[in-house]
């Protein structure tokens, strides 16, 4: 504002308006009580956070495998960061946009586990490939390796290029050795373009209940992966890596003896919907990431409304659980901003003003929902970490 505007009543105004107006207060600062950050808010318990990517960790370097996570459970790069620290290769994204924020805060060794949807996105790979990043995509079809190809051609880099193979999931992928074949031809035809091998995912097998039934499902996905690995060896054509798995499969996976490299994600944090699978194997996760929300109506007898509704919680994968005060109270329904919550057997409801820690149903989508993560360690907050890729999803 000029000193006149300042002078006149109306700059006076403004002026005020403006300071007024700047920013909000922050939800969470270093070393408050975990009870006063303002709700809704994304917490991460850090203790069990490390203690599941330990866990994951030793359990990929026992089998010889290498770890690459998958960032679209979490979009956020300070979590990248501890997962590479531990020993991850790198990380998978599923869109090349989201891939920028971990690229500026280092993470520089990329898969995109998916295909590229448009030529505009070869072009951003290839570009960041030019700058020295180590980037691969996957491709099932000719017009994406002609799109990789041409992109790495101008820009002068080199794109690893896996070939999606279909080991039961009917999502994406080419359905054999011949297949893949086909589409080699192309890759050879560009020399910034490196097959390096094959991906091998199967979500169906992710979410199988039962233990027994996820293991042989799994190692049957495995096996139909390895087939095609050895009859393109048996044709001179080695695959370097063979990438797949996820949270559900990732312990059979390493079992199968397949994979080069596996590629989970919601083990870090473990929602409701993967807690909900039977599991008494040797791979076990904890609840890490919970939506703190506060009781912010009791008017209506019977329940009590939550400050998190839609717009803070994924519920494509079912409502949350309230891990606090726990197997007392039930979230029974959600609105865009409300929550809904009853009583189990009786118990007694929270008054006015409780923070609740809901554990979501699916952590990937909660996680697009917010700005920040919470880290806290026993009572206190420890840390707040920018989920910075939230809502890249070109
Ligand atoms: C290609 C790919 N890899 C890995 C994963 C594993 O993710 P999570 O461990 O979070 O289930 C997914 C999940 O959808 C995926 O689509």
């Amino acid at each position: 504002l000029s000193n006149q505007d300042q002078c006149n009543p109306h700059g006076q105004l403004r002026a005020h308006m403006d300071a007024a107006f700047a920013s909000l207060p922050p939800a969470a600062v270093h070393g408050m009580p975990l009870d006063s950050v303002d709700t809704p808010a994304l917490l991460l318990d850090l203790d069990a956070f490390e203690r599941n990517l330990d866990r994951m960790q030793a359990a990929a370097d026992a089998a010889g495998v290498q770890l690459r996570p998958h960032a679209k459970a979490h979009k956020c790069p300070a979590v990248a960061l501890e997962q590479r620290a531990r020993g991850a290769v790198g990380i998978c994204c599923q869109k090349a946009s989201e891939a920028l924020p971990f690229l500026r805060a280092g993470i520089t060794d990329i898969h995109i586990s998916n295909q590229l949807a448009s030529p505009d996105k070869a072009v951003m790979l290839a570009r960041w490939a030019a700058a020295g990043a180590r980037i691969s995509a996957c491709v099932d079809e000719l017009s994406q390796i002609v799109a990789l190809g041409n992109a790495a051609a101008t820009s002068g880099s080199r794109l690893g290029v896996l070939v999606e193979i279909d080991i039961g999931q009917h999502r994406c992928g080419v359905p054999d050795a011949d297949a893949v074949l086909h589409l080699l031809d192309a890759i050879a035809r560009y020399p910034g373009l490196a097959f390096e091998g094959l991906q091998a995912y199967h979500g169906g097998v992710q979410h199988l209940r039962h233990q027994s039934e996820r293991r042989s499902r799994s190692l049957q996905a495995a096996e139909q992966a390895a087939s095609v690995r050895i009859a393109l060896e048996q044709r001179g054509v080695r695959c370097t890596r063979v990438t797949g798995g996820g949270t559900g499969s990732v312990e059979f996976d390493l079992e199968s003896g397949v994979y080069t490299e596996v590629q989970p994600g919601s083990y870090a944090f473990m929602d409701r919907d993967y807690a909900d699978n039977e599991s008494h194997g040797k791979l076990r996760f904890e609840h890490a990431l919970f939506v703190a929300s506060r009781v912010m109506s009791t008017a209506v007898a019977g329940q009590v409304v939550v400050d998190a509704g839609l717009k803070s919680l994924a519920v494509d994968s079912g409502l949350p659980t309230i891990r606090h005060p726990a197997d007392q109270l039930r979230y029974a329904q959600a609105n865009d901003e409300h929550g809904i919550v009853g009583p189990i057997d009786g118990a007694r409801l929270p008054a006015q003003g409780t923070l609740l820690q809901l554990i979501p149903g699916h952590c990937d989508p909660t996680f697009n929902l917010h700005d920040e993560l919470v880290g806290f360690r026993g009572d206190t907050v420890q840390c707040i970490w920018k989920i910075a890729a939230r809502g890249l999803s070109r």
